[in-house]
């Protein structure tokens, strides 16, 4: 499905952009079906907030059990000091996690359509599971940053396998927080690893194991690019490279989706935070 040279540029700069890979319908559909899932879902039953602020990773039961869920996760800007809902339950969404693209028929129609197996094969991947994927709002105003990380931190296999798929569901602009990326930045060392602090308790929270010194580049510095996509584009991004967005300040949603796939043939530690105990993990 990639030529040579698209293969050659993944390799070298950790990322590779496929402009309008997926229909318009097949975005609109996977978004409606997103809205969907918003509607029902419960608020004060679930209440999450994902932000990339450590201490609410790390207190956070739901987030930990989320792996084989479908779960909703809502902006911190959402709420007010006393934890009020200060915006209509749809726009106060930071994402849906982390198990849809094996749970929800649309999501896994989605998530296995042509040519993404042909895609992870050229790139070299030789079992690959489905790990892990989210529904990212990005709502106008409130969508919140995501700030420079690397996926292999919070995805670690060994060896380092993890591929992230990342479709524009709308266009993907400066103006409403598109991704940014360090061209070649996969070459350097994983700098951090989240786990589990204790395998056989979650409220024990998680922790990052400082693995290697070298500061990430900070987003909209000189040595991250924005990339900038149309709707229905496919961001592959190597599980090494640093990358994130900034927030959605604009008048315009920016809805993505992502998937993240491991190589079956590596070792899944099960100090990781993302757990599947009832559901084998899955290929296309
Ligand atoms: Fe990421």
């Amino acid at each position: 499905m990639l030529t040579a040279d698209q293969i050659d540029s993944f390799r070298r700069d950790g990322f590779l952009v496929l402009e309008r890979l997926v229909s318009d319908a097949a975005c609109d559909e996977l978004l409606a079906r997103a809205n969907e899932l918003v509607d029902a879902f419960e608020p004060d039953a679930h209440r999450s907030v994902f932000t990339t602020d450590e201490q609410t990773r790390t207190s956070d039961e739901v987030f930990l059990a989320s792996g084989d869920r479908v779960d909703c996760f809502f902006e911190d800007e959402a709420f007010d000091p006393e934890g009020h809902l200060i915006v209509d339950k749809r726009a106060a969404l930071n994402k849906i996690g982390h198990a849809q693209h094996d749970l929800d028929p649309v999501f896994s129609a989605f998530s296995r359509a042509e040519p993404l197996p042909q895609l992870v094969a050229d790139l070299g991947m030789d079992d690959p599971k489905l790990l892990q994927s989210m529904l990212i709002f990005k709502h106008p105003r409130i969508g919140g940053e995501v700030t420079s990380h690397q996926d292999a931190t919070f995805l670690w296999t060994e060896p380092n396998t993890v591929i992230g798929l990342w479709f524009a569901l709308a266009d993907a602009t400066l103006e409403n927080g598109c991704l940014w990326a360090q061209p070649g930045g996969h070459e350097g060392p994983v700098r951090e690893r989240f786990r589990r602090a204790d395998v056989t308790d979650p409220s024990a929270g998680t922790v990052f194991d400082q693995l290697d010194d070298t500061p990430l580049p900070e987003l909209g510095d000189g040595s991250m690019v924005p990339l900038e996509v149309p709707k229905g584009s496919c961001v592959v991004l190597h599980g090494a490279l640093p990358h994130g967005s900034l927030p959605n300040r604009s008048d315009i949603p920016r809805p993505a989706y992502s998937v993240h796939l491991i190589d079956g043939t590596a070792a899944y530690p099960e100090d990781n935070w993302l757990q599947r105990p009832e559901m084998p993990l899955r290929g296309f």
